[in-house]
């Protein structure tokens, strides 16, 4: 186990800048997800922790040595891959203690260790099978102890789950996060999935364009994005943002969607120093803060549906408002179909405003 602290990495591949000035330090123990979309530089700043890549500049410390100039071998950090790279003609058993055949443990020693993982991951019924003959899952399992037998200072992975379906993620998800708590491995895990980065980490660190965007825990990076790229990329469905200007004052403000007639209210406390930016708004709201109900009350006004999206335990309500469309996370069956009447509003103490320009989130509501 170790800490891993990165200083100021520039990456270029030719011209290319691929990591901007990227700063992070993960904690002995801890489980941090990189997230971002494609490009973004997560498995470029994986790679560089592992030492399968150069920085251009920058310092990478482990335990507070300075390795950057360490080759991978030096490094003591296991490394899982999105594709199973995993010897054929190998039995599991051999597979997973091939690492420590490599530093000549002895026999005995390593069939202990190997027994271990295997029990861990479920897989001892496997050990004297070849891994062509394995599901998906098993072959990641095999993987991903290969990593761990050793006990390596930190532990890598880069979208371990890609090629797995959706019912076997969830499976192999929970059975990533019971190993890293028994095992308490420094982890590092890259996905472009937001609900494994939301059901993984201890910190979740968005990267976009190789900008490192926000670092934080899970429901803080939900409930309060840095800026409009993190609240749309962080949730699901997405955060609606739309245009929007304040109007009245003295108590009675209210903040419009464009092309929208009626405004939504907001308790002045909330939005005095957002409208004093000046400068135009976008409204951001997700799902569950857009209220909808059959009868008009107080702060509501009349909307119509037009997509519905039923997911069993939830649906999600398209509702028009000015020229924008709001999603709405209701109970299931609350509106039956398209061209409803409904009244619609959001909750003001999770609504945010972000700059149209920057896209930084200006705090207003939080
Ligand atoms: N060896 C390389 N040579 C040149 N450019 C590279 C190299 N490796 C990566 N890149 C470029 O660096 C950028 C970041 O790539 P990287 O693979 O780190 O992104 P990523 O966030 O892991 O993306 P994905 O989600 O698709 O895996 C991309 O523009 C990519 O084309
Ligand atoms: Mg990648």
């Amino acid at each position: 186990m170790a800490q891993i602290d990165m200083r100021s990495i520039q990456k270029f591949f030719g011209s290319h800048q691929v990591l901007k000035d990227l700063n992070l330090t993960i904690e002995d123990g801890e489980f941090v997800v990189m997230l971002g979309q494609s490009g973004g530089g997560k498995t470029t700043a994986l790679r560089a922790i592992a030492g399968l890549e150069t920085v251009t500049s920058g310092q990478i410390l482990i335990d507070g040595v300075e390795m950057q100039d360490k080759k991978a071998a030096d490094r003591d950090i296991a490394f899982v891959f999105q594709s199973f790279s995993l010897y054929p003609h190998m039995t599991v058993r051999e597979n997973i203690s091939f690492p420590l055949r490599a530093v000549r443990m002895g026999a005995a020693e390593r069939e202990k260790a190997v027994n271990e993982v295997a029990e861990i991951l479920q897989i001892t019924n496997h050990l004297d099978s070849k891994p062509s003959g394995l599901s998906g899952g098993d072959m990641q399992r095999v993987a991903i102890g290969r990593a761990l037998v050793r006990r390596p200072k930190a532990l890598l992975m880069d979208e371990p789950l890609g090629v797995l379906d959706a019912k076997l993620r969830e499976q192999m998800r929970a059975e990533i996060k019971r190993l890293h708590i028994s095992r308490g491995s420094t982890s590092v895990y890259v996905t472009h999935d937001q609900v494994e980065a939301m059901s993984l980490a201890d910190r979740i660190v968005i990267l976009h364009d190789g900008v490192l965007q926000q670092v934080g825990p899970p429901d803080e990076v939900y409930l309060h994005p840095t800026n409009a790229f993190v609240a749309k990329f962080v949730g699901s469905p997405v955060m609606n943002i739309a245009d929007a200007a304040f109007q009245g004052s003295n108590g009675a403000s209210s903040v419009h969607i464009g092309g929208a007639e009626t405004g939504f209210h907001f308790p002045e406390g909330l939005i005095n120093h957002v409208r004093n930016t000046g400068a135009a708004v976008s409204l951001g709201v997700r799902p569950e803060a857009v209220l909808l109900s059959h009868t008009t009350a107080s702060g509501y006004f009349a909307a119509k549906t037009s997509n519905i999206e039923p997911l069993g335990s939830h649906d999600i309500v398209d509702v028009q408002v000015g020229n924008t469309v709001l999603r709405a996370r209701t109970e299931s069956g609350f509106v039956q179909g398209e061209g409803q009447d409904v009244f619609v509003n959001i909750d003001p103490a999770q609504a945010h405003f972000f700059d149209v320009t920057t896209g930084l989130n200006l705090k207003g509501a939080q």
